[in-house]
């Protein structure tokens, strides 16, 4: 063990385990931190306090909990550029981009803060029938038990302020397992909680490697998984403990579709312009970056070539530099995978419109048309900066094309004729439709989550909530309403 290795929290405390790994620069390679990695023992500790203090957090009153989260987001807030650079630093994100994550994270801990303050319950009238006269039903949510966080790389905050505020909210004790390739920030936001009076025991950060994760999985003590991330893995989690309520915000390949209607130079600029940048931001490593771009025949010449010098127009390089549009993605190997699938889609037939290039982790932003419907880039997630254009004929091909997909998670839709919208509202298989913006659009409060291969539950912080928690109902007799 050395002893500059960044420590992680078990109960609220810094601790440090026998062993440790280098986080380095996607970008770079330079080395950011080491950090500790608990031991199995610790692991323990932190399961055991979390099952201890259970019952504690849950009678917390709402004003503590409420109290502790705002607390959170005013730190976030207060430590925006320090965060916002360890994200850039550990992760490759654009400084711009980890900016706007920072400012998601105090939104999301303050909309948390002003939920645990309405988190009420419901009364129910019962005396609709003669045999329940005289009855009234309250519901209350109560917390499921202890929840497991598993967040991944691409989001190093705010995904894991998506796990742990809506368990403080609740009062549901949190053990938050960060990727491996990110636990930087997440360990940095132990800090802040460590300043508030949450019960000890409520919350740890555990850098556990993946391959030691499925002991903590299966315990039992954690009733409630909570996993961001691939979709072998989600499906692996959910294969092992059916029986525990588990949550899945797996991948996509988010598609954005332009109808005939939205022909105007104005409005093709704008759909090229936030196609152009949500398939790049952050290297296209969102689950909801654009992937698949649909265009009306009738619009798909002049969107093209917008979107060719929209995207050309991007500025990669250094992502601590604030100028800088797309960096690096996470590692190598993960950029020689998309540079794979872009050259097997090409062999098949598609044109290669722009980029293809790769230097180390930084994959050039690239655009594609003509992939052939079975390729890699249209079917699997790319995860990547890469985005493959089709022309089709009139919205029930868009609607065909965009629900011809294993996954389903948003939808971007390009319009500005109301029936249009209610139309792909109705019809799209996805968890959220986005009306005249790209499918990466994504406000905290809102539900956020997908359908298919895309997962199941939803976070966004009231929806969370309700997942950690399980309806109880009082039924009182001889209350009349
Ligand atoms: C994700 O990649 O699933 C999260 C996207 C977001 O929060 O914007």
């Amino acid at each position: 063990m050395t002893e500059q290795a960044t420590p992680f929290w078990i109960a609220g405390k810094q601790v440090t385990g026998t062993d440790s790994y280098e986080v380095r620069s996607p970008y770079d390679g330079r080395l950011v931190a080491t950090v500790s990695v608990p031991t199995e023992e610790q692991v323990e500790q932190a399961v055991a306090a979390a099952a201890a203090v259970a019952k504690e957090t849950a009678d917390q009153p709402a004003y503590r909990r409420a109290a502790a989260l705002d607390h959170v987001s005013r730190r976030i807030a207060e430590r925006a550029e320090e965060i916002a650079a360890l994200i850039t630093a550990e992760n490759g994100k654009p400084l711009k981009w980890a900016k706007a994550e920072v400012g998601r994270a105090v939104s999301v801990f303050r909309w948390a803060a002003e939920e645990a303050r309405r988190f009420n319950g419901e009364l129910q009238r019962l005396d609709t029938d003669a045999n329940a006269a005289g009855r009234t039903a309250i519901t209350r949510r109560f917390p499921r038990g202890p929840v497991l966080g598993i967040s991944p790389f691409n989001f190093p905050l705010n995904l894991v302020a998506h796990k742990v505020a809506p368990a403080i909210a609740v009062g549901a004790p949190i053990v938050l397992k960060p990727a491996p390739a990110t636990p930087l920030t997440a360990l940095l936001l132990g800090e802040l909680l460590a300043e508030t009076d949450l019960p000890a025991g409520s919350w740890s950060v555990l850098p556990v490697p993946n391959d030691r994760m499925a002991a903590l999985t299966a315990d039992p003590r954690l009733p409630v998984v909570s996993f961001t991330g691939s979709g072998p893995v989600g499906a692996m989690i959910q294969a092992e403990v059916p029986h525990k309520h588990v949550t899945l915000e797996l991948g996509g390949n988010a598609a954005a579709v332009v109808t005939a209607d939205y022909s105007a130079e104005k409005d093709l600029d704008w759909a090229a312009q936030r196609i152009a940048t949500f398939a790049n931001y952050q290297a296209g490593q969102s689950c909801i970056s654009v992937q698949r771009v649909y265009a009306d025949r009738a619009v798909y010449d002049r969107l093209v070539e917008k979107v060719v010098a929209a995207v050309e127009a991007q500025k990669t390089g250094d992502p601590a530099d604030g100028a800088t549009d797309v960096g690096p993605m996470i590692s190598t190997a993960a950029a020689e995978r998309v540079q794979a699938w872009v050259e097997e889609a090409v062999g098949a037939g598609a044109t290669l419109l722009t980029g293809g290039g790769r230097d180390g982790a930084s994959y050039e932003p690239t655009v594609i048309a003509g992939a052939p419907a079975h390729s890699k880039v249209v079917v699997e997630e790319v995860f990547g900066p890469v985005l493959v254009l089709h022309a089709f004929d009139g919205v029930d091909e868009a609607v065909r094309l965009v629900n011809d997909s294993q996954f389903g998670l948003q939808a971007g839709v390009f319009t500005n004729d109301l029936h249009t919208a209610f139309r792909v509202h109705r019809d799209l298989e996805v968890g959220g439709v986005i009306i005249g913006d790209a499918p990466s659009f994504r406000a905290d409060q809102m539900p956020y989550g997908g359908v298919k291969g895309s997962g199941v539950g939803r976070e966004g912080v009231k929806y969370a909530m309700e997942d950690y928690t399980y309806e109880r109902v009082l039924v009182l007799t001889g209350i009349d309403l």
